[in-house]
């Protein structure tokens, strides 16, 4: 029998990436998907294939997850079959620029604190009430070895990403008398649009940071966040750190 039979699993930054694999992920093991990004044709496509592909039931949701107002009027306002979310997979996330910290445009680090951090803010905190009012649920958020190591022009993503991490452990403890369950899974290199968003379009500076190295695919990251959630409901994974076996941490690589 399918895992996640009849759950609702909530997915930000559903059009591309890892959110995308998620979305492919769990409905293969039977879930409702609730897929939400700023691009909703994206969304659309994928939700119309996946709903071919696997007769789960998919809404879509155009969400800027930086706008607080527009998150909380979309989330309270979500039709009564989708609003019992088990799942909240707090995905979407970018990097903007390489570069050291006192030449970067503060333009790059609104952008990632916006989305990053206060993007996951508040969704999460839409969506948590009715867990704990249920007793139930799964909070699972994307990290980065960024967030256990900072490197040199990643002063503001990395702080994001230790940010995370903390808000992660934090809210374990908040919700320490209920059954929810609250994971971070914090990657390494993956390659997806990530880069090429990093590096403002730049494909070919963006291929060279994969170079020599196989990288986790995003079907690598899904496969972990779904490990994550199909855990007997006494365990929590609480953190996973994940890389490419060429790469130790956030500055040791290995090349061929
Ligand atoms: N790739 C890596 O090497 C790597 C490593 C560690 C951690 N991560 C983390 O993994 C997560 C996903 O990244 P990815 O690699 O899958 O990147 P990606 O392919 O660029 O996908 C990012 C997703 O986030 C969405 N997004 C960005 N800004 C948004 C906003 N303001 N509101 C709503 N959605 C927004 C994008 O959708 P729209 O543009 O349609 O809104 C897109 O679906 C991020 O949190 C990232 O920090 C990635």
């Amino acid at each position: 029998m399918a895992k996640l039979e009849n759950k609702i699993v909530f997915i930000t930054g559903a059009s591309e990436g890892i959110g995308k694999a998620c979305a492919y992920a769990f409905a293969a093991e039977g879930a409702n998907l609730i897929l939400s990004a700023r691009r909703k044709n994206l969304l659309d496509d994928i939700g119309e294939n996946i709903e071919e592909k696997f007769g789960v039931k998919v809404l879509t949701l155009k969400l800027d997850v930086r706008n607080g107002d527009e998150v909380k009027a979309s989330i309270s306002n979500l039709p009564e079959q989708w609003a019992a979310v088990d799942i909240l997979i707090n995905n979407a996330g970018l990097a903007k620029g390489f570069e050291k910290m006192f030449k970067d445009d503060p333009e790059n680090w609104d952008a990632m604190i916006d989305t990053n951090l206060k993007g996951l803010l508040y969704v999460t905190r839409q969506i948590v009430p009715g867990m704990v009012k249920r007793n139930s649920g799964h909070v699972i958020s994307l990290g980065s070895t960024a967030g256990h190591m900072a490197y040199g022009n990643g002063s503001v993503y990395c702080a994001t990403k230790f940010g995370v991490r903390a808000i992660s452990d934090s809210l374990r403890i908040d919700l320490i008398d209920t059954d929810i369950r609250v994971s971070t899974v914090d990657p390494g290199m993956v390659e997806t649009d990530f880069s090429n968003i990093r590096f403002f379009g730049d494909k070919e500076r963006a291929s060279k940071v994969y170079e020599g190295i196989t990288p986790l695919s995003a079907e690598d990251i899904a496969d972990t966040i779904l490990y994550c959630a199909t855990r007997p409901p006494h365990v929590s994974i609480n953190e996973v750190i994940m890389t490419p076996v060429a790469q130790a941490n956030s500055f040791v690589a290995f090349r061929k």
